[in-house]
Formats: C-alpha cells, structure tokens, sequence
C-alpha cells in the first residue's frame, strides 16, 4: 500500500519532472488525446499522417506498441499507409519521434462498413396497434443504431414509431386510424460512424394484419357418439377488439398413424363438432384464426390438442 503510494508520487514527480525529449512510457502516457478514426473495411488504402518533430523527419509507427505488420507502409513523409483494410488490422497506432520515443499522433483505428439499408416488417397482431421490426444485410463491424419514426400519409405530421429502447431494431405504433385509405410510412434510418440509411416502409394495416392463434383448444367426445367430437376454443388473448373486429376459425385435424390432414371450413363460432372421425382412433387438432373481413393473413396453428370420441364400456 505504501509502496504504490510512493510509486504513484514519484510518477507524478517524474512526468512533470523529466524534459519532453526523454524516452519511456512515462511520457507515452502523457501524449494528447487518442483520436478516433473509421474506416471502411477493405478499402484499398488508409493513410495516417504524423506531425513531424523539427530537425531530422526521423518518425516510426507502432500498432498496438509493436512494429506494423506487412500489410502497412511507412513513407519518407512521415505517414503510414495500410492496404486492402481487414478487422485484424484494428487497433491503436501511434507515431513516435524515433530518437526520443515520444508520441506524436495516437489514431484508434476502428474499420466496418456504413448501414445497409434496414429490411423492414411490420406485423399487426391486433388492430390498431403495429409492431415493427428490421436487419440489416450486412453485420456492420460497427455501433449502428436506429431511429423511426412514421407520417400518416405524404403530407402527414412526423410522430415517433416507439422503440423499446433508443437504438434499438423494433418499434411499435399503439393507435393506427383504421380504415384510412391514406398509408402509413415508416421511416427507418439506420446510422454508425461511416454513415446513415433510410429505408422508407409503406404500412397498409389491412395487409399486414395476422392474429395469434387461438388459445385453450380442449377435445371432448361426445358421450354416445363414437364418430364425433367436441372442440372448444378461445380466442387469441392478444386480439383486443373482438366485438368490432370478430375473428373466423378453421381447424385442421388428423387421425394418429396417418399421413393426410382435413381443414374444416372457416367458422365464426368457437366451438366445433367434428364429424366422421373413426371410431377408437386418436386425433391431433390444432386450429388457427383469421380477421372475419378477410384482411390480412391466418395465424399460425395453435400447438395441437388430443382426443378419442366416445367409446362404449
Ligand atoms: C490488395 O488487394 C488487391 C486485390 O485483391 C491486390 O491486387 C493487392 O496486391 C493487395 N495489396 C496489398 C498491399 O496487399
Ligand atoms: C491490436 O489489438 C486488437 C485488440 O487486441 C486486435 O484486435 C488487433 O487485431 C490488433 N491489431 C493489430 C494490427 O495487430
Ligand atoms: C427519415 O428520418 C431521418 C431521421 O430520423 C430524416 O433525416 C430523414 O429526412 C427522413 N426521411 C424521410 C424521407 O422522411
């Protein structure tokens, strides 16, 4: 403890003490700030210059505090030039004054690629609310961040598309004007330290409605009726405006043991009788939901439920 207290003074003594044109690390850690440079990965040529001292333009690079590799080039001026950029090329690179060691220039050098632009999904699992999502094509190497934001028509008022957090690749709009012929546009701009993307993405929310699936399926046999059997349902929790909006249904079933699937026709009702089914066989059923106006896409299936009809004692 000591010991480090009186190494710290004594550092302390020594960096105001000793005269600029010293070697060693000490004064290393005293030079200017590190400034940061990005670059696109695999440009064929990154060039960092160096302030050169007064006297003889005697200068050398370090990467990382050793001497750069192949790939790079130190010329008469001074600068140092990397080619064909790839990531292991990263690092710190310093220009030191070569008789004293002194650094001149500290570069952080950071290498990626500027945003692609973001593809963009939008997904209505209910009215009148949306949820947004986006990638990118290409990884960019680098810190990119998003930001959105949606007009209600060309001339529309610019309203945030809220994220849930800043930055982040999704964002949700809770209260869209149903039945409006002019479109939503969102706007989704993609932005890192080599530049900015916008991908401009039409909503049409009678297109890209798509509920969850219904939840809940229970099979029951239906005593005395050994060909049947009862389906009941609930409506995907997630669909907020039932009464208005009503879903219609269709159940897919199958027999265990064979290959071929049947699909009922779209019903509003949540519950179902199925007919025809064999007497002591096995049925998976699943059953998936639809906007009742035909808007948008069926849901998935929900995860199948199991049942036998009615067998007598
Ligand atoms: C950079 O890449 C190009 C094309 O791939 C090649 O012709 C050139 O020799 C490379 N230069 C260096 C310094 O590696
Ligand atoms: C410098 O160090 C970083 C981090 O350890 C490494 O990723 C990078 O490849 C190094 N750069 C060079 C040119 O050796
Ligand atoms: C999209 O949003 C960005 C930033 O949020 C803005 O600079 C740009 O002008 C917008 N583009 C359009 C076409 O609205």
């Amino acid at each position: 403890m000591a010991d480090s207290l009186l190494l710290m003074v004594w550092t302390l003594i020594l960096g105001f003490a000793l005269p600029a044109n010293d070697a060693g690390g000490l004064l290393e850690e005293a030079a200017g700030p590190t400034e940061q440079h990005y670059a696109n990965l695999g440009v064929p040529e990154v060039v960092f210059s160096c302030p050169l001292p007064e006297g003889p333009p005697a200068v050398k690079w370090k990467v990382n505090g050793t001497s750069p590799g192949l790939s790079t080039l130190a010329r008469g001026d001074g600068s140092l030039a990397l080619h064909n950029t790839s990531l292991d090329q990263e690092g710190e690179y310093t220009c030191h004054e070569t008789a004293t060691g002194r650094v001149l220039r500290r570069v952080h050098l950071k290498l990626g690629y500027p945003p692609e632009k973001p593809s963009v999904q939008c997904r209505s699992a209910s009215y009148p609310s949306v949820n947004c999502a986006w990638s990118l094509g290409t990884e960019p190497h680098l810190d990119t961040s998003f930001f959105s934001t949606y007009r209600h028509g060309i001339e529309g008022e610019v309203s945030e598309c809220v994220q849930p957090f800043s930055g982040a690749n999704s964002c949700s709009i809770a209260n869209m004007e149903m039945f409006s012929v002019s479109p939503y546009i969102l706007n989704v701009t993609a932005v890192n330290p080599l530049g900015t993307t916008t991908s401009l993405f039409i909503i049409f929310l009678d297109q890209i409605l798509k509920p969850d699936p219904p939840e809940d399926l229970k099979v029951s046999p239906i005593p005395g009726e050994r060909k049947k059997l009862h389906l009941e349902w609930k409506p995907p929790s997630s669909w907020l405006l039932l009464e208005y909006f009503p879903l219609k249904y269709s159940v897919r079933y199958w027999r265990f043991g064979s290959r071929s699937s049947k699909t009922t026709r779209a019903t509003e009702e949540t519950s179902l009788v199925l007919t025809g089914i064999r007497p002591g066989g096995t049925y998976h059923i699943q059953v998936a939901a639809m906007d009742f106006l035909d808007n948008g896409e069926w849901s998935v299936w929900s995860s199948p439920a199991t049942g036998t009809p009615w067998m007598p004692e």
